[in-house]
Parts: structure tokens; sequence; C-alpha cells
């Protein structure tokens, strides 16, 4: 497996204060990979520089061969970025939605086919002609996941993709996020939920203060730490 992403020594200094302190890790094609770490961790701002909306200070992030700093607009073409607190129009359906956002990528028979994945991807039933605004929190997530992925992206990447959502929400994005990777799609998501993590991905990075402590798979983690799940392993890693 060829790796979809490089993040080596990344770090980013926000006036005076150094938010990520040279994080390195790298993805692999076709993971669901996980960013985890406690809030102010620097899981966000490392997800941003990798989606090119925010520059690096120093260090070097590659997607799919492509460096983000000096091929920015090839990146853009291959990746989807969902943010953590994501908006839809609220006026629209959430098909009018998923057609106004289709025609930013194509045109004719092309855009309707993308409208159709995403469609599908959101499951939404008859509610997908329901206005934005009626939609609970979980649709809307789902909503928001269909925008992302219907245009077929190379690479996805999600902020905090259930957060806020209950366990059947939570369980049935998880179900989504699970499809969207079978079918060929590198995920890259950040979490807090260290058990959520620990069920869905192939392979995590926890993130503390700013630094990657850990990295590898859930299973090699609670390996070497003799821990029960992550949670375990990130308090041990943090305690030293
Ligand atoms: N625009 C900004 N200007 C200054 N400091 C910032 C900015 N954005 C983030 N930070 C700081 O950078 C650090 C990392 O923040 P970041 O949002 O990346 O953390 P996070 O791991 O995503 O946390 P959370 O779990 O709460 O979402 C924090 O100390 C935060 O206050
Ligand atoms: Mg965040």
């Amino acid at each position: 497996m060829t790796d979809a992403l490089i993040v080596d020594n990344v770090k980013k200094v926000y006036g005076d204060r150094e938010a990520v302190k040279g994080v390195s890790f790298s993805v692999k094609e076709g993971e669901i990979f996980g960013l985890i770490g406690p809030n102010g961790a620097g899981k966000t701002t490392t997800l941003r520089m990798i989606s090119t909306l925010l520059r690096i200070t120093s260090g070097k992030i590659t997607v799919c061969g492509y460096d983000v700093t000096e091929q920015p607009d090839d990146v853009r073409k291959i990746i989807s970025y969902l943010p953590e607190d994501a908006g839809a129009y609220k006026d629209l359906t959430g098909l009018a939605y998923l057609k106004f956002m289709a025609g930013f990528f194509a045109d004719g028979e092309e855009a309707e086919k993308m409208v159709t994945k995403g469609v599908e991807i959101a499951d939404l039933d008859d509610r997908i002609k329901s206005k934005v605004d009626t939609y609970s929190k979980g649709m809307m997530r789902r909503l928001l996941i269909a925008r992302a992925i219907m245009p077929s992206p190379k690479f996805a990447i999600m902020d905090e993709v259930t957060s806020g959502l209950d366990v059947i929400n939570a369980y049935e994005i998880r179900e989504i996020i699970r499809n969207i990777a079978k079918s060929g799609v590198t995920v890259l998501i950040s979490s807090h939920n260290m058990f959520e993590v620990e069920i869905i991905c192939d392979r995590v990075a926890m993130i503390n203060e700013g630094h990657c402590i850990l990295c590898g798979t859930p299973a090699e983690l609670k390996e070497q730490y003799g821990a029960k799940n992550l949670e375990e392993v990130f308090v041990k890693a943090v305690k030293g």
C-alpha cells in the first residue's frame, strides 16, 4: 500500500503560540485513520493544514504525492474536507442543496449522477425533500457527509464527524464512513472519543499539546502499553 498522506515534522505557530509542534504520521491508501487527542491538542489545526486551508509554518505535507504548499490546487482537486462546524443553506431542501453543490463540480448528466450518489449516501428517504432547517443534527451530518463524498474525492477529511450525535446516529455515521472507505476512499477523521476511534480506525495517531505521542493500530498500541483500551493507552502515555 502506498502513502496517501505524509505529514513530516509539521509545525504551526499562531502569533507567539506554537499550536502544532513537529507532528509526523502517514496514512496509507484505503485506510481509515484517526487523529485523536484532547481539546486543544492540535487536531483541527493539523486537518486544516492538510486541507490547504491553513499555511504550515514549517515541515512538509504531501497528499497523494502533491505538496500542500507547492501544489495546493492539485491537492484541493482530490480531497474533501468536512469541518466540525459545517452547515448547509437552511432555506434549501436537502436535495436542492446537493444539486446546488454538485453544480460547483460538474454539469448535465455528470452533476445528476453526483446528486444521485449524494442522495444514496445521505439515505434520508423522503426527508431529502424537506427543508434543511427541519433536519436534526444527525440528518444534517448525513447530508454534509453526502455533499463531501458525492464528488468522489480520493481522500476525505472529517473533523469530529460524530460529535454531538446520539448513539444510533453516531453508529450509522460510522457505518457510512466504513462504506466510504470500502469504496476506495482514504479517510482521515479526528475525534476526542477514543472508543469510537478504536472501533472504526485501522490506525491512529495520538496528539497531545501539539505533539504526536503515539501512532499505530489500536491493537498494537494496547499491546505496547498493556492497556484494555485506547483511553488507557493515552493516560499511560501522557503520564509516562
Ligand atoms: N486561529 C487561531 N489563533 C490562535 N490560536 C489558535 C487558533 N486556532 C487554534 N488555536 C490554538 O491552537 C491550539 C490547537 O487548537 P485546535 O483547534 O487545533 O485543537 P483541537 O485538537 O482541534 O481541539 P478540539 O478537540 O477542542 O477541537 C489551541 O491551543 C488553540 O487555542
Ligand atoms: Mg478541533
